[in-house]
């Protein structure tokens, strides 16, 4: 297939977002698959198409867990006292580092800037429910609850 479009264009941008969306929605997150399917479908290249997902945070590239579980970093929940205790205790309780998957599937580690709590931080969210005013204690019966033991 020969690369006829290109990305900057806004309505050859506007359909690859649409596409990136629909094929994360169906197969999970973008594979190389995913990625070279979209590219044949709008005529992009797979680097072109890999290049814009890559851009954007709510794109997946490598396959997550049952569980996305996003742990604030911003100065917000930094003051609040959450950030590096609250990564640490799930990366602790988890047996992952930010970034990973449990062996199981089950659960993904990931830091993020903010989560629009800022006002009842710490936050946290677990796939696209949110978590406010996180402390050590909640967040064990969270996890359990999410069926970490
Ligand atoms: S800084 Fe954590 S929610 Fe905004």
């Amino acid at each position: 297939m020969s690369v006829t479009n290109h990305v900057h264009d806004p309505r050859t941008r506007a359909k690859l977002l649409a596409a990136l969306y629909l094929a994360q929605e169906q197969y999970g997150w973008l594979s190389p698959d995913a990625i070279q399917r979209v590219a044949n479908r709008l005529e992009l290249s797979p680097g072109q198409v890999y290049t814009t997902a890559s851009f954007y945070s709510m794109f997946k590239l490598k396959p997550y867990g049952k569980y996305l579980v996003q742990v604030c970093e911003g100065l917000s929940c930094y003051l609040a006292g959450g950030a590096e205790p609250i990564i640490e205790h799930i990366a602790r309780r988890l047996k992952i580092k930010p970034g990973e998957t449990t062996p199981n599937g089950k659960f993904t580690l990931e830091v993020v800037q903010c989560l629009a709590a800022c006002g009842t931080a710490p936050a946290l969210r677990i796939n696209d429910e949110l978590y406010e005013n996180m402390t050590l204690e909640s967040i064990d019966e969270l996890l359990a609850r999410f069926g970490q033991v």
